[in-house]
Formats: structure tokens, sequence, C-alpha cells
């Protein structure tokens, strides 16, 4: 379910005409619709209610602090990977208790930082973070909350660079030597091991993977002794997959009936970090056409927004619907849409049919909450365009477009380089 739907012809997100953000905010610019966070954020609460699960969003697929205090009112804690990601979760008072932090880089700063703040757990990636973070706590004179990440060597079938859980990849600890820390965490007198965590991939649409990952996880923790004693929280990750196209993915409810068994045979608390799942159909990226290019061989459409603003079809040949905002009935002819980027990989769609449009016309990128915005960059020297949330019949822009003086700051000309 999103709330972007046409009425009498026009693009609406909830009861909000999307021409009309257009016109007070200017193009392009990310709008993100309030009703649809929250039923998505709800969907998850209610299919896996049974086990009461802590819903962390991954705010590394939406940072936007309005966007990150709607789901907190609803409930949700957070997945965090960095300090930045640390501060904006302070920022909006979310409970410590419901922070969970990973990244196979944690520094010292962040580790001392996070563990001030008192934050659930760190899932933690490998030997010498475990070693660090028990030295940093007993400096600190603090036991640290930690989950094991596991990897557990399960292939999902999404794309190369978003699958995590094979040994192929950078993240995790493997079953034999996260047995071994378990055997030895009396070593790490500063550590507290209350967790295991999985996180097998992003945009994954069948539920089977998963099982897999979560079956292998409980035959572990079955063939452990006394070392799972102190084990509390089975933290199973995100990666639930979205439609963009054609995908048919496995509802909340539909993952939820196939492991919630598993999980509640561990009797251990459920933590769950899912991401694309509830942002990226509650957003869409607005942007204008500037030209209708033809060279005789092809047709480009060329529109204010370029990779930079929206990275994932250029990064990973993602798919994401584009529509008009004014929806027409006018002829349609195959097209490349492209932004102002020197790069030929600079595309937001290819081969689309679409109408012969203007300068002007507004077109919508759908399906793009998740891993839009925060992926943006100033290449090209672009201002990052602004974020809009709508609730109902009211819209706020809730991040700035940026200027050219913010794009300056903080570069100089040192005076060796002056001419005298
Ligand atoms: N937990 C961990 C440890 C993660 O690494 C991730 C995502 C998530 C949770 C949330 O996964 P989700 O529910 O959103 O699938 N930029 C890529 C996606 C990268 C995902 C990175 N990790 C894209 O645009 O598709």
């Amino acid at each position: 379910m999103h709330d972007f739907k046409f009425r009498n012809k026009e693009l609406y997100c909830e009861n909000v005409k999307v021409a009309d953000v257009a016109k007070a905010v200017g193009t392009p610019f990310y709008l993100y619709s309030h009703n649809t966070l929250v039923d998505h954020l709800t969907k998850i609460q209610r299919a896996f209610a049974k086990v009461n699960p802590i819903v962390c969003f991954a705010m590394k697929s939406n940072g936007n602090l309005a966007v990150l205090k709607t789901l907190a009112n609803y409930g949700a804690g957070f997945d965090i990977v960095s300090l930045g990601e640390l501060n904006k979760a302070r920022k909006i008072g979310a409970d410590p208790k419901k922070i969970v932090f990973a990244s196979v880089g944690k520094t010292e700063e962040e580790i001392m930082i996070a563990l001030k703040a008192g934050i659930l757990f760190f899932n933690v990636e490998s030997v010498p973070e475990l070693t660090e973070i028990n030295r940093i706590a007993k400096r600190m004179g603090k036991i640290a909350p930690v989950a094991l990440r596991i990897n557990p060597d399960v292939a999902a079938a999404t794309h190369n660079f978003i699958t995590t859980g094979t040994l192929k990849n950078k993240f995790g600890i493997d079953l034999a030597s996260t047995r071994k820390i378990l055997k030895e965490r009396k070593k790490y007198k500063h550590i507290k091991i209350i967790g295991l965590h999985i996180h097998i991939g992003s945009q994954i649409i069948s539920a089977k993977p998963f099982i897999n990952a979560i079956k292998k996880l409980i035959e572990f923790l079955e063939s452990l002794r006394d070392e799972k004693n102190d084990i509390e929280y089975l933290d199973i990750g995100g990666g639930m997959g979205i439609i963009y196209k054609d995908e048919n993915p496995q509802t909340a409810q539909n993952y939820a009936d196939a492991i919630l068994p598993y999980l509640e045979k561990t009797g251990l608390k459920i933590v769950m970090e899912p991401g694309r799942f509830i942002v990226g159909n509650a957003g869409i990226f607005v942007t204008k056409v500037l030209y209708l290019k033809d060279n005789g061989f092809k047709k480009f459409l060329i529109v204010d927004g370029g990779m930079n603003d929206l990275l994932r079809p250029s990064l990973y040949d993602a798919y994401h619907e584009i529509v008009t905002v004014k929806s027409t009935s006018a002829k349609t002819m195959l097209m490349d849409v492209v932004g102002p980027i020197c790069e030929s990989g600079d595309f937001l769609g290819r081969d689309r049919q679409l109408p012969a449009l203007k300068n002007g016309d507004l077109l919508a990128v759908m399906s793009t909450g998740a891993y839009g915005y925060v992926m943006s960059s100033n290449y090209n020297v672009r201002c990052r365009v602004p974020e809009v949330l709508v609730k109902d019949k009211i819209f706020a822009v809730v991040k700035k477009r940026e200027t050219y003086e913010d794009l300056l700051r903080g570069e100089t000309v040192p005076s060796f380089l002056k001419k005298k």
C-alpha cells in the first residue's frame, strides 16, 4: 500500500497535489507520505505481534529527522551504523534501549559515545572489534552489551552489491569463530554477549533465504551448551523486498507466518532491522522536464534531477517506475530519462514509454523513499534537493534545498596560491 495516487488525472500524495508541492519548493525534490510510513511500520508490528519485536528502523535507508520522528512516535527504534546516525537518533529523542549499532568499522570515538549513550547492543562483526570494544569498555569502567553478527553463509537472490550473508562478503563472523568466541567469552571481561545477529542482504523477495538463515542460526544455538546462557536477543536484520516493477514479494504477514514458528521456538527477544520495507514505497522523487532531445537514433528526455540526486539506477541498474505527475492519454514513445550530469551512466530510467513532454512538465520517480536522498551527493557541484513530508492535507519542507553558499562552506584557497 502506498499513498501516491491519481485523482482527476493529478498525482496526489495523501491529500496534497504533488504539483502544488513543486510550485512551492521548486524541483527536484523528494516527497514522503506520513501515512505510508506508519502503515508499513504497523504492518510489521502486527504481523510479528506474537513475539512483540523491537523494530529498529535501518536509518541508513532514510535518515531524515522527520521520517525518524514519525517512526519513533509509533514505537520504532533504530539500527545505526555511524556516529552521525547516533546523533540523529538522539536529536529526535529516541530511546537508547531501542538502538542497535552495526558496522564492520566502528571507530574508538563511535564505540565510546555509543557506550556512554547506553544503546541496547553493538552488533559485532569481528574478533579484533570485540577486543577493541572490551578495551574501551574497561577504560570507561563499563560492561558493553554485544550481539555477535553471524555470517550464516547463505546466498540471497538479490543484486551482488547488496547480498551480505556469504563468506565472500566482509560482514559478520563465521560460525566456527562465533563458537570459539562464546567458549572464550570470559576472556572479554568488559563485554556481555547478549545476542546473536544476522542480516543476509537487501531487497529479498522470498521468505526462503530468511528461513534458511534463521534455521541455521537456531541449529547453531541449539548446539551450544552453557555458552548461550546470557543470550537474550535474536536480531534477524532487515532485507525484506518491495515492489519496484513486477516483483511479487512476501508480505509482512507471509514473512511472519514463515518464520514465527522458528522464532518462538528460541524463546528469545526478537529485534528486526527493516529499512526499505518501511520507507521504500513511502517516497517519490519529483523532477522537471528540461528538453526532449532526438538524435535521429534515440530519444532522450532530459530532466533536472540526476544520478547525484538518485544513484540507484546508475549504481545498481535499479528500476524505478517513472510517471507523469499529470496523467495524459497522449501517444507515448520510447525514450531514456536522463539527468544533466556529465556521465553516460546518468539516467533515471531507460527505454521508457512516455508522451512527448515539454519543458516544465513534472515526472515522479516512484519508490525512492529508501536509499534515495541518503545516497545523494554534490557531484558536478549541484545542491542537494529538499525533502518534503506530507501528512493528510499539509506538507512541510523537512530538509531545505542546499544553497551555493552551503557548497562553498569549509573550502579555502591557501595563501601560497594567491598571486601577490
Ligand atoms: N541491517 C543491516 C545490518 C544492514 O546492513 C541493512 C542494509 C539493513 C538492516 C536494512 O536492510 P533493508 O531492510 O533496507 O533491506 N543501497 C542499497 C541497499 C544497501 C543495504 C545495506 N544494508 C540499495 O539502494 O538497494
